[in-house]
């Protein structure tokens, strides 16, 4: 359904110019749950904003269905937003004055107009029917985010992409919330969300690819999410840190984050010397 090829994207700061995707190749099929991790900073919105159609590369070739849509014009990537992309972006704020379902109904301005029976249809979707009166200071973060994604399942999109959906919620909230994508992408809707909680993703069952120095690659195996060819220490170890539920390990992470910031090495049974980027996969 979607295909990338290399694509660059950099931006152009003063006279420099930062290059933040250095030729990104990618496919993503009908249907798929696609998560696209990595440290702050790695390019993850650049990349789901170009996928969005609201920003476009500085080169390479992007495909949405049988459509090259590299060169349309802001017109034509307007009107494939509208009919074909659903966002889950914390940007896209809700207006606070506003109940649940006028915030809804917002969403329908530009594209067709309001239609107030579809509108509590989507609130009711993402579990929100005893709420669509509510405004968004009378809701829990989580209520507001089922908001934005009852707004992005409008038009029934094909495709929805959310900007770390999960970003502001406590884990139980967020395990909540990433059950309502997985129903939603069970029902056939192709979803692409950056997260950088790796915790969290790796209890569901989406691919996994991760994004760092403007390139992506994809998870085969976990242990991969640590790239570990220029480490010298016990890779089993960190894997089994990452994947960690256990509140001593986790504990450790965190002194092992302490004294990496303090630029020493840390022994923790084996001598440890771990880049702070790589550390960030499992700590921010
Ligand atoms: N509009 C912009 N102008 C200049 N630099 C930008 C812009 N947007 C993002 N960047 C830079 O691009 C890099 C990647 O940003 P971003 O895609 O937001 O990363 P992530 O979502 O993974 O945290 C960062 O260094 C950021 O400062
Ligand atoms: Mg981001």
């Amino acid at each position: 359904m979607i295909k990338l090829q290399d694509i660059v994207k950099s931006y152009q700061m003063g006279k420099n110019s930062l290059t933040v995707l250095k030729g990104i190749n990618l496919d993503i099929q009908d249907g798929e749950m696609v998560a696209i991790m990595g440290p702050s900073g790695s390019g993850k919105t650049t990349l789901l904003n170009l996928i969005g159609c609201l920003d476009k590369a500085t080169s390479g070739k992007y495909y949405f269905g049988d459509k090259d849509v590299s060169n349309f014009t802001g017109n034509e990537l307007a009107e494939l937003r509208g009919q074909k992309i659903g966002f889950i972006f914390q940007t896209f704020n809700l207006l606070s004055k506003l109940s649940a379902l006028a915030n809804v109904e917002m969403g329908m301005m530009y594209s067709g107009g309001v239609n107030r029976e579809r509108a509590k249809e989507a609130l009711e979707k993402v579990g929100l029917a005893e709420r669509i009166n509510h405004r968004p200071i009378e809701l829990s973060g989580g209520e507001q985010q089922r908001i934005v994604i009852a707004r992005a399942l409008l038009n029934n999109p094909e495709i929805i992409l959310a900007d770390e959906p999960t970003g502001n919620l406590d884990p139980e909230t967020s395990e909540s919330l990433m059950n309502l994508l997985k129903e939603i992408n069970g029902e056939g809707k192709t979803i692409v969300m950056a997260t950088h909680d790796y915790q969290m993703i790796q209890k569901f069952p989406a691919r996994k690819i991760i994004c760092e120095n403007g390139r992506i690659k994809d998870v085969v195996n976990d242990d991969e999410v640590i790239d570990f060819e220029n480490s010298t220490f016990n890779d089993r170890y960190f894997a089994l840190l990452k994947r960690t539920t256990d509140k001593e390990l986790q504990n450790r992470i965190g002194r092992l984050v302490t004294f990496h910031e303090k630029g020493s090495f840390l022994s923790l049974g084996s001598p440890i010397d771990v880049p702070k980027e790589k550390i960030k996969w499992f700590t921010t």
